[in-house]
């Protein structure tokens, strides 16, 4: 296992902020809040069909990832319709998240599923952008994002807000696409991932693009090593890129320095 991690010594690295941000495609904000609010709708279950049901273990496995206390204060930045702050909340009692998003119509959608689950006062759901946090300092004691990252027009700067607002120890785990190691299987996931998950996705959401801007943003975002440099730029040590169903999905895990 160790073999498939990728560790980064966290004094070797040294990165330009530039090389993270990419100018295509498009990831301002409105046009990102629109294209969620727009395929709200279909999310979670386009989510659960489209990576046959592995996005709630690869969820699981982050909250797992996290070891959290009781009472454990969370941030998770680009909540959406807030399926990871509810596994969060799940893991332990007195739990508190908050859960940030700048897309109202997930965030409606969100707190739908809280109020069946009864989960209203355990997690909070706050419109904002990932780069300005509504928490004061050292306020979390740990924090997440599941599948966000990659939309964020400046991710460095979310790194930072992260270490702004996590206790020094405090751990952070991000879940992002990766693109399998293994050559055959990477073959047949690029066949999948660019050519038939956008045609599923547009028919179910009747959205003209964006399970396009899937791939595309996903062949934008930097490499395994490179963005967990950049993790380590932002004040985290002893960073891990984990890579989850063969590199489909990688877990980047971290402690605030
Ligand atoms: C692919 S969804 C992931 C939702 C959820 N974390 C999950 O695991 O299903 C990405 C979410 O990130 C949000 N998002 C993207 N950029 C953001 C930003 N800068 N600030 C706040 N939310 C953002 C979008 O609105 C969208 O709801």
């Amino acid at each position: 296992m160790a073999g498939t991690i990728v560790r980064v010594i966290d004094e070797t690295v040294r990165l330009h902020r530039s090389s993270l941000t990419s100018v295509t495609p498009d990831k301002s904000p409105a046009r990102i809040a629109s294209m969620f609010d727009a395929i709200a709708g279909r999310y979670d279950f386009l989510n659960h069909v489209l990576s046959a049901g592995l996005d709630t273990r690869w969820r699981a496995r982050a909250v797992k990832e996290l070891a959290l206390p009781d009472n454990a204060r969370v941030i998770d930045l680009c909540t959406g319709t807030a399926d990871l702050a509810i596994a969060t909340a799940g893991r332990r009692t007195g739990i508190r998240v908050v859960g940030v998003d700048f897309a109202g119509e997930m965030l409606r959608l969100g707190l739908a599923k809280l109020r069946t689950r009864g989960l209203e006062r355990s997690i909070a759901l706050v419109r904002g952008d990932a780069t300005s946090i509504p928490v004061g300092g050292g306020w979390a004691d740990a924090a997440t994002i599941a599948f966000g990252i990659r939309n964020v027009a400046r991710p460095e700067q979310a790194l930072e807000e992260l270490a702004r607002v996590l206790k020094p120890g405090g751990r952070l785990a991000i879940l992002e696409f990766g693109e399998p190691v293994v050559p055959g299987i990477r073959g047949l996931y690029n066949w999948y991932f660019r050519a038939v998950l956008p045609r599923l996705g547009r028919l179910v959401s009747k959205h003209e693009s964006a399970y396009s801007y899937l791939p595309a943003s996903v062949g934008t975002f930097p490499r395994p090593t490179v963005f967990a440099a950049a993790i380590s730029t932002a004040g985290f040590l002893n960073v891990r890129a984990v890579p989850l169903s063969l590199g489909i999905v990688y877990l980047y895990v971290a402690e605030r320095g």
